[in-house]
């Protein structure tokens, strides 16, 4: 049976605001008929057509499938031992990325790649359906390039970031470094990537370092996307605006420069709470952002340093908590924002056309995911029509 019918949905948010009510396009007792993995029908369960299956909703809120639109899930190891010492006092620094690179090029292809399956198949379960995968823990071309490749196996959102950091082989030589990812690394890896990435921050890479990165991977067809204002204020999201960047990611310190500049482009701010939470760092203010018009996502990070979560409704629930966003704009945000940030139409809304990527919460609301942190509410998760839960 290729076609089924979602019916006594309680809550439907369509994230789309010509379906339903408010912003998040919301019908009270709707219904959702799918067809080979995409939504062919949209509307009140009353007027639902027949097709094939029925499926209920049981009364609870039905959202689109999350978009995690910023992951890092090629790696080896953890870092708990890392995580332990930061809560008693010890700062967080980007040079702790070293300790999952030494982990990461010893690991075999088995293991990473098990690696990444394991952690999508946790982010399905809580509800995610689509999810953006960094490389950054390789930063050789041989390990870098097996990251890409292994990523693209499971998702087409991969994200080259040869310039995480500088490797220690390159210590006290970054411009050298930066000279490799922009030459044979960038040649290695852009056959396995969508989107060019950089740490653009203390620690890290700088302004100029930040730039040449980028363009490179622009002159090779990638598309940029920042680490940016993270640890520190500094150039690296007017970088991104100025270049066109999908989003620039992180923005926990903005000055108004940040903010006007980010107001003035097409640029996605996307807030990554998890990161804050786990480096026990100020939250940004979300606040500020969506006030002066900027598009803002929110997605996870999850990485084994700074952040090592994969639930997106966490994110909400911090978003909600300490970004002061309301629900509605935090579960768009995790949605129809993390869409934007990938410049994706087809995913993060419910509407005729879309693929079917559908969260189905026992809650009668989707401000539950804010309201209950901490506590499992997804019923069920499907992924282009398929059930994942
Ligand atoms: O997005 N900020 C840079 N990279 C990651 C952290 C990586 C790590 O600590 O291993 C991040 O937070
Ligand atoms: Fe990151």
């Amino acid at each position: 049976m290729t076609a089924f019918v979602i019916t006594d949905i309680g809550l439907l948010a369509t994230m789309d605001p010509s379906l339903g009510d408010g912003p998040l396009g919301e019908i009270s007792d709707a219904a959702i008929v799918v067809e080979r993995g995409a939504v062919i029908w949209v509307g009140p369960a009353a007027q639902a057509p027949a097709a094939g299956a029925v499926i209920t909703a049981g009364g609870g809120c039905v959202l689109p499938g999350f978009v995690d639109s910023h992951a890092h899930l090629v790696f080896a190891g953890d870092r708990a031992a890392e995580f332990a010492a930061r809560m008693a006092g010890t700062p967080y620094s980007a040079g702790g990325i070293a300790t999952t690179v030494a982990t990461t090029r010893a690991a075999p292809d088995e293991v990473l790649a098990a690696g990444i399956a394991r952690h999508l198949a946790e982010m399905g379960r809580g509800g995610t359906t689509t999810v953006e995968i960094k490389s950054g823990y390789g930063l050789t071309v041989a390990d870098e390039a097996r990251s890409l490749a292994l990523a693209r196996g499971f998702t087409r959102e991969t994200t080259f970031l040869g310039a995480h950091v500088v490797p220690v082989e390159y210590a006290g030589r970054a411009d050298d470094y930066v000279g490799l990812v922009t030459g044979a690394m960038l040649d290695g890896c852009a056959p396995y990537a969508k989107w060019i990435d950089v740490f653009c921050d203390r620690g890290a890479f700088d302004e100029d370092q930040a730039r040449a990165v980028l363009q490179a991977g622009i002159a090779r067809g990638l598309v940029p996307r920042v680490h940016a204002n993270q640890l520190e204020a500094g150039p690296g999201v007017r970088l991104g605006v100025e270049l066109g960047a999908a989003s620039v990611d992180h923005c926990t310190h903005l000055v108004d420069a940040d903010v006007e500049a980010l107001a003035g482009s097409t640029t996605v701010a996307t807030l990554l709470p998890g990161a804050d939470f786990s480096t026990r760092s100020p939250y940004p203010d979300a606040r500020r952002l969506i006030d002066a018009g900027v598009t803002v996502a929110i997605a996870t990070d999850c990485n084994p340093g700074s952040s090592y979560t994969s639930s997106m409704a966490f994110c909400i629930a911090l978003a909600v908590r300490e970004l002061r966003m309301t629900p509605a704009e935090a579960v768009w945000s995790a949605t129809a924002g993390g869409a934007a940030a990938l410049r994706r139409e087809d995913v993060g809304v419910i509407r005729v056309g879309a693929r079917a990527d559908l969260t189905i919460l026992r809650s009668p609301s989707y401000v539950h995911l804010a309201y209950r942190p901490g506590v499992d509410l997804v019923a069920a998760v499907y992924r282009a029509g398929r059930q994942l839960r």
